[in-house]
């Protein structure tokens, strides 16, 4: 079976095709913003959003490694000013938007997503999303403060239009410790 993170990896290549545009909201070390510049390819483009400086220069690393950093443009800024930030024109082009909440690995802890900018940011992205794309969101319910905002991101989902979105919920429920679940979001197709 897929694990939460290759879950979320293979419904966004799903959405996405060569050329697409795509959002990582959280681009922490950047595994996911790497993903995303590969899936859209050479002639595609990748928005990020961390508001962590180091996570920036992290990111910012990988890529270049990768040989794909020119085709992400990377924001030091909340996801929450995700609709200020980007061009309006990219309203209703968007492919594919992730999220991985919580706090980066090998940073400070006490930052972390919190469920108000999350969800303000969820509603941006939806308004970036194309018909047949997908939002995907990583929530973690093992550190103090995810858990209610793994519940909050839940019900909002939750109260979505089905005429409009398709919602998943992916989660393994005999795991011990908490594991990471997924939300997918997925627009209908036109
Ligand atoms: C679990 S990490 C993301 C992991 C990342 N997707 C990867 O592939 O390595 C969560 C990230 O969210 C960032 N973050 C927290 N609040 C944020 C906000 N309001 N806007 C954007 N990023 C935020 C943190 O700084 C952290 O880097």
């Amino acid at each position: 079976m897929y694990s939460v993170l290759d879950f979320a990896h293979h419904l966004t290549a799903r959405a996405l095709s060569a050329g697409a545009v795509a959002i990582d909201a959280t681009v922490g070390n950047g595994h996911d913003t790497l993903h995303l510049a590969s899936a859209v390819g050479p002639g595609g483009h990748v928005h990020g959003f961390d508001r962590q400086a180091i996570a920036i220069q992290r990111t910012r690393q990988r890529l270049a490694t990768a040989g794909v950093a020119e085709r992400v443009d990377l924001h030091e800024a909340s996801h929450a000013t995700m609709a200020a930030t980007l061009p309006k024109t990219l309203r209703g082009e968007v492919s594919a938007v992730m999220f991985n909440l919580g706090y980066l690995p090998g940073a400070d802890h006490a930052i972390t997503t919190t469920p108000e900018t999350t969800i303000d940011a969820l509603e941006q992205a939806l308004a970036f999303l194309q018909p047949g794309g997908v939002i995907t969101v990583v929530l973690y319910t093992g550190h103090p403060g995810g858990s209610a905002e793994a519940r909050a991101v839940m019900k909002w989902a939750a109260g979505l239009d089905q005429a409009a979105v398709q919602v998943l919920s992916y989660r393994f429920i005999n795991q011990v410790n908490a594991p990471p679940e997924l939300l997918a979001i997925h627009h209908h197709a036109a």
